[in-house]
């Protein structure tokens, strides 16, 4: 690996001034509520389906005070839809941690923005950087794709050595001069350049303001890096949903267990086997189920293989710990995005 490229801040920094994204709605603000809620919601999700649920969240609860009081069902209801649950229960305890332990102020470094729930060394860097102009570095799945190809490093980023090593790098990369206004577009530009320039496959190196520096592109192909050896094991599951309705024509949902899959939502009840399902119906339902058509729902590590089973049952049937919701009601809860699919049709 070589040295530190000379001038490379320098080059993100103008770059992302008339080539980054400049415009989208948690940008252009120092309010570090907005940006702290934009962060969680980016952690692993477009930014073009954050945008509708950024805007409903901040006209639902515009400050870390009205969010700190919410219900945590009107929290995961807002959240619905946009997976990876356990940001939604954490971004609600650290919006509580704000008001009780910081005076309902954010915390203005990095070092103490990552004692809250639910934000990491690298969101509490790029929180840090946006609204205080801390010179800190950031260091997402994107921006080590940028950097290990700038630095030609080809090091396994699986083992734990490596990536401190990465995250030194990155701090020396940092700007050094008018932090204020350099910081806040240098982590920009440089989520911007991962997300837009330094693409997993077919990165566009003609366009890049960090070609001439870039060891990957000179020595090699910038498609070689990152290296990380560990790969993910996807494994797939079935599940039976228990679809029952009343003769009113409401649906029997259950809250899902606080951890393990869609935790904490509201959910049609799941089975593991079509025979447990069957089993927890009275005897007189057992003989009247209708199999609905299966389909896939795709998660990070599983692929899921979701068999809906519909019934009508008297209201009193059902003991498990739930309720019979009405059809108008549903949308206001927190539902996973394939129950939400379903309960449509
Ligand atoms: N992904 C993570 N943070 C982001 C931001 N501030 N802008 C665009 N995409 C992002």
């Amino acid at each position: 690996m070589s040295d530190t490229p000379a001038g490379f801040a320098g080059r993100v920094v103008r770059w992302q001034r008339t080539h980054g994204r400049n415009s989208l709605p948690w940008q252009n603000t120092r309010d570090p509520y907005r940006v702290w809620l934009s962060e969680i919601m980016l952690q692993q999700t477009q930014v073009t389906t954050v945008l509708d649920y950024y805007s409903r969240f901040l006209a639902r609860f515009p400050n870390v005070r009205t969010l700190a009081a919410a219900q945590p069902d009107e929290v995961m209801a807002l959240w619905s839809g946009l997976g990876y649950y356990s940001r939604a229960r954490n971004m609600h305890r650290c919006a509580q941690d704000v008001v009780s332990l910081h005076g309902g102020e954010f915390p203005r470094t990095a070092d103490v923005l990552q004692t809250l729930p639910g934000i990491g060394r690298s969101t509490a860097a790029a929180i840090a950087s946006f609204c205080f102009g801390e010179r800190v570095a950031i260091l997402d799945g994107n921006v080590k794709r940028v950097l290990t190809r700038v630095l030609g490093y080809g090091a396994d980023l699986a083992q734990a050595g490596n990536e401190r090593e990465l995250w030194a790098h990155a701090e020396a990369l940092l700007p050094r001069r008018s932090l204020e206004e350099s910081m806040p577009r240098y982590t920009q530009g440089l989520m911007d350049l991962g997300a837009t320039v330094c693409l997993a496959r077919n990165p566009s190196c003609l366009v890049c303001p960090a070609s001439e520096l870039c060891v990957a592109r000179r020595t090699g192909n910038p498609e070689d890096y990152p290296v990380k050896t560990r790969k993910l094991k996807r494994t797939s599951q079935a599940l039976w949903l228990l679809r029952a309705r009343n003769g009113e024509g409401s649906t029997w949902l259950e809250k899902r267990p606080n951890s393990g899959i869609w935790a904490g939502l509201y959910c049609l009840p799941v089975f593991e086997s079509r025979e447990a399902l069957q089993a927890a119906l009275p005897v007189k339902a057992q003989s009247r189920l209708r199999d609905g058509e299966p389909f896939l729902h795709v998660l990070t590590h599983k692929d899921l293989h979701l068999h809906p089973v519909a019934v009508e049952l008297p209201s009193s049937a059902l003991r498990t710990d739930g309720a019979w919701f009405a059809g108008c009601d549903l949308h206001q809860l927190g539902l996973p995005a394939p129950i939400r699919r379903l309960l449509k049709d």
